[in-house]
């Protein structure tokens, strides 16, 4: 509907009519293709997420290599801002940390970046992204931190964050994982990042599995994905894996690295902060750039390469991977041949305990040796796959003998708590109720117990709501 030409005199009143009534509020939902779409917003209000100011914005913390005493912390400013500081102090009962001798101050890497996307006749965006990790911290430690430009007073600098790094004992972790956020992020992702914090306040990070936003190069949505985290994403320490909506013929984001700064330790240049690995406590959290393995044959071979010597010299209890792309799709015609083959013998061989995914837009959950669907116990489960979805745009799905639990048309964020010997795996919606929960035990020996949990609602399908395709 966006695509309408100047009406000759015939159409006109139809087009205003039309017109007109697309004005009216009544109906946001299009169906096209067989999916949901919903409307984006564009309008005057929107620049003031894509333009940068010499306030500091778009603050986010990643998780390093060693988050027991280091965090990323990486933030955008415009380019009178030619030096960006970090300062970072433990955290206090009172105003003290800002006491001289309290606090350090680190100076970040700064670069000049612009970015003009022509796609969505967003106008050219001149900005500084500024990079830095706050090393030597101690684990199990509240510390504050603010980003600014260095001056005296408050102006140019953040507020001061809180973030908190994990105790160096196997005591159990959270981590909130997140399917597609990717369509109207503000309207109506915003609501699910922040029920996921609000249920679990002491998370300590949170992983999105790719397609954070719909067109790779759109400043006016990156603006909404960091403004609908708002603070948690200067809280909260994220990894996050590209998905085929953060690439564009081939090409990665150009605002991907300078506005993250994930780990650095994939197997080449090409896969940088896409394809990583980070240890946390007794957990390793490997992603693979599903898109360019998919893409990209030197990637491919580079990955699962470098995924094999990886998971070889794993001692981590659990291991997890994420990808954009799932091993195993929830809808036919929606197959990843090249991925799964190129993957499953390593998840196999190195029994992979959970697979973290999304692009279906959909939900789906299972094992591939589930054999008999509603088994509350499965003995040797292997390999737990998860897709889900966090944005509003909504697929269909077939049901498929890996699945233990499908759905459909739903938001989804996922609460996943990892011990020394229980993973515990809960799926809610934006109401806060449980759509799917299982829990994993791991024995001595590597040996798996799967515990399905009861949900509290049934699963859900799409042509309830919108009907039959
Ligand atoms: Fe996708
Ligand atoms: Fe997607």
């Amino acid at each position: 509907m966006k695509n309408f030409k100047t009406p000759t005199a015939l159409p006109l009143l139809f087009y205003v009519l039309v017109s007109c009534a697309q004005t009216q509020p009544k109906n946001t939902m299009e169906e096209a293709h067989g999916h949901t779409h919903y409307p984006a917003y564009t309008g005057v209000s929107a620049h003031k997420l894509i333009f940068p100011s010499a306030v500091p914005d778009r603050i986010i913390v990643n998780l390093t290599e060693d988050p027991a005493h280091s965090v990323a912390v990486n933030w955008r400013t415009d380019q009178s801002v030619a030096e960006g500081y970090v300062e970072v102090a433990k955290e206090t009962h009172g105003p003290d940390f800002l006491l001289e001798g309290n606090r350090k101050r680190i100076k970040a890497e700064t670069q000049m970046f612009e970015n003009e996307n022509i796609r969505d006749n967003e106008p050219l965006v001149k900005a500084a992204y500024h990079a830095a990790v706050i090393d030597g911290l101690e684990p199990g430690t509240t510390y504050v931190y603010r980003v600014g430009d260095g001056l005296d007073g408050d102006a140019r600098w953040s507020e001061w964050f809180q973030i908190q790094t994990p105790k160096d004992d196997l005591a159990p972790f959270s981590f909130i994982y997140f399917g597609d956020a990717q369509n109207n992020v503000k309207s109506m992702w915003s609501r699910v990042v922040r029920k996921s914090y609000q249920m679990m306040p002491t998370v300590d990070f949170m992983l999105h599995a790719g397609d954070l936003i719909n067109h790779s190069e759109a400043n006016e949505e990156w603006g909404e994905w960091f403004y609908a985290g708002g603070y948690i994403h200067a809280t909260v320490p994220s990894i996050m894996t590209p998905g085929n909506h953060e690439y564009n013929k081939g090409v990665l984001s150009a605002l991907w690295r300078p506005q993250f700064n994930l780990p650095n330790n994939g197997p080449f240049k090409a896969t940088q902060e896409t394809c990583y690995a980070v240890e946390y406590k007794n957990m390793k959290v490997v992603s693979i750039d599903a898109v360019s393995l998919q893409d990209q044959e030197a990637s491919r071979q580079a990955q699962v390469q470098w995924l094999d010597s990886v998971l070889a010299n794993n001692t981590k209890k659990w291991t997890v991977l994420t990808m954009h792309y799932p091993i195993f799709s929830t809808a036919k015609g929606r197959d990843n041949t090249v991925l799964r083959e190129s993957l499953l013998p390593l998840i196999n061989k190195y029994k992979v305990d959970l697979v973290l995914q999304g692009h279906d837009h959909t939900y789906a959950r299972g094992t591939v040796t589930n054999q008999d669907e509603g088994l509350t116990v499965q003995e040797d489960a292997g390999t737990v796959y998860a897709v889900s979805v966090s944005g509003p745009k909504m697929y269909a799905s077939q049901d498929q003998e890996w699945m233990q639990r499908r759905g459909e048309f739903t938001q989804l964020f996922q609460i996943i708590t990892v011990g020394q010997d229980t993973l515990s795996y809960e799926a809610y919606t934006p109401l806060g109720s449980l759509y799917d929960a299982f829990d994993l035990q791991k024995d001595s020996n590597g040996a798996k117990k799967l515990t399905n949990r009861e949900a509290e609602l049934p699963e859900r399908f799409r042509k309830d709501f919108v009907g039959e395709e």
